[in-house]
């Protein structure tokens, strides 16, 4: 069965103290309010928190650790990077790769996300591959063309077993932080076409079974009718996910 999952990013936000707090909510909300049975609920803390954030929720079989960002290298003189063998072994089970943040600001290419897939996967850590246009590509109407060559890019040359341990996240640019979500009918045409373009490259049954998020600006009042689509499998969540009510009442949108 396809797998539900609502995922915060909680980007640079939070110092140690703040994230402490706010995973102890989310753990104890999740804990006490989610009943529904098939959602994953991730959470996305800065490097330094990853390790006491992931030590909060060992309990908690729900609650899953994912890191922001993974270096392509597997060890070695490279100043700032972290592996994915470091994030392993403080228990990362998900690694977001392809970010619109980092496309745009560290200049990402498709080549690098291949290899920070790749590094990921190697240590059996999960990639959420992030794809989305920016507003003049929606305004131009290439916007299906626009993610389908992203997935080209990058996703089509993992292999069948590697394609199987990824998500896939669609985040339309100019939805990210703005306030203004994709409709529900705009985010659904364009999951509907992004597991097509997946059948392609894969098989049918592997992009029937692809949990693909949502993401940009989704917040408890639009969740409910978002999730509600039928090729939406959940949410990739920035600002609603710093408030443990708000991203806790997301969750209990299935
Ligand atoms: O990773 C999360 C997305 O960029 C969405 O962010 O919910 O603040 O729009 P947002």
């Amino acid at each position: 069965m396809r797998k539900n999952i609502v995922a915060g990013n909680w980007k640079m936000n939070k110092t140690y103290q703040d994230a402490q707090a706010l995973v102890s909510e989310i753990d104890n909300m999740v804990k006490d309010e989610v009943t529904h049975d098939n959602v994953e609920v991730i959470v996305t803390p800065p490097f330094p928190f990853l390790n006491s954030v992931g030590k909060l929720i060992q309990g908690n079989p729900r609650m899953h650790l994912a890191a922001q960002d993974v270096s392509a290298h597997e060890s070695g003189a490279y100043t700032g990077e972290v592996s994915a063998a470091m994030l392993k072994s403080v228990g990362v089970e998900y690694v977001l790769v392809g970010h619109s943040e980092r496309r745009q600001y560290h200049q990402e290419d498709a080549d690098l996300l291949l290899k920070k897939m790749k590094a990921a996967l190697a240590q059996g850590i999960k990639p959420i591959f992030c794809c989305g246009e920016p507003l003049e590509v929606r305004e131009a109407e290439d916007h299906f063309k626009y993610v389908a060559q992203q997935l080209r890019e990058t996703v089509a040359h993992l292999s069948n077993e590697e394609f199987d341990q990824i998500v896939v996240a669609y985040e339309p640019i100019w939805a990210i932080g703005t306030g203004k979500t994709a409709s529900s009918a705009q985010a659904q045409e364009m999951h509907a076409s992004i597991r097509e373009e997946l059948s392609r490259l894969f098989d049918a049954e592997a992009a029937y079974n692809k949990t693909i998020l949502y993401g940009g600006s989704a917040n408890p009042a639009n969740a409910r009718e978002l999730f509600s689509q039928p090729d939406v499998d959940g949410g990739l969540i920035g600002g609603a996910s710093l408030k443990s009510r708000d991203f806790t009442d997301i969750i209990k949108s299935f």
